[in-house]
């Protein structure tokens, strides 16, 4: 277990797009354990591979109902909108108003290395949709419609 450096807006490797995990082995679970221990340090709700310098496609989440871990996760069903502040670990004391799904569906693979599905509502589904991006190089201050 390890706490790892945050990458910052304006570095390069968190505007790259994050390759897909071909299985999940000791190294995968590793990394989303690293990940946890970072997140919870620094009082994230979600943290994706790319803000620890890793470019695959790995995400941690705890909306406060303990840790979810997403490998290869991809949305394949979003419905509702809604309109509420977001902040980025990657970018400390920035705010702003962003547009996201109240509802997504997720098709994943677990830390078990299972395909699963998980519906997201509300804070879950934004914290999927903000992580989602970052695996695509998309970072939140892109869709700010006011800041915060
Ligand atoms: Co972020």
């Amino acid at each position: 277990m390890a706490i790892r450096n945050i990458r910052k807006y304006g570095d390069e490797i968190l505007r790259k797009k994050s390759r897909n995990v071909e299985k999940v082995d000791l190294k995968i679970l590793r990394l989303l354990d690293d990940m946890r221990e970072t997140m919870y340090d620094l009082d994230g709700v979600g943290l994706a591979g790319p803000q620890v310098g890793i470019l695959k496609r790995v995400i941690v989440i705890d909306i406060g109902d303990g840790p979810i871990y997403l490998v290869n996760p991809e949305i394949i069903q979003a419905e509702g909108s809604s309109i509420e502040e977001e902040g980025c670990l990657s970018v400390p004391g920035k705010n702003g108003l962003v547009e996201r799904p109240t509802m997504v569906k997720v098709k994943y693979i677990n830390e078990k290395n299972e395909n699963n599905v998980m519906v997201g509502k509300d804070l879950l589904a934004r914290a999927l949709c903000h992580e989602i991006d970052h695996l695509n190089g998309i970072m939140f201050v892109d869709k700010i419609i006011e800041e915060g």
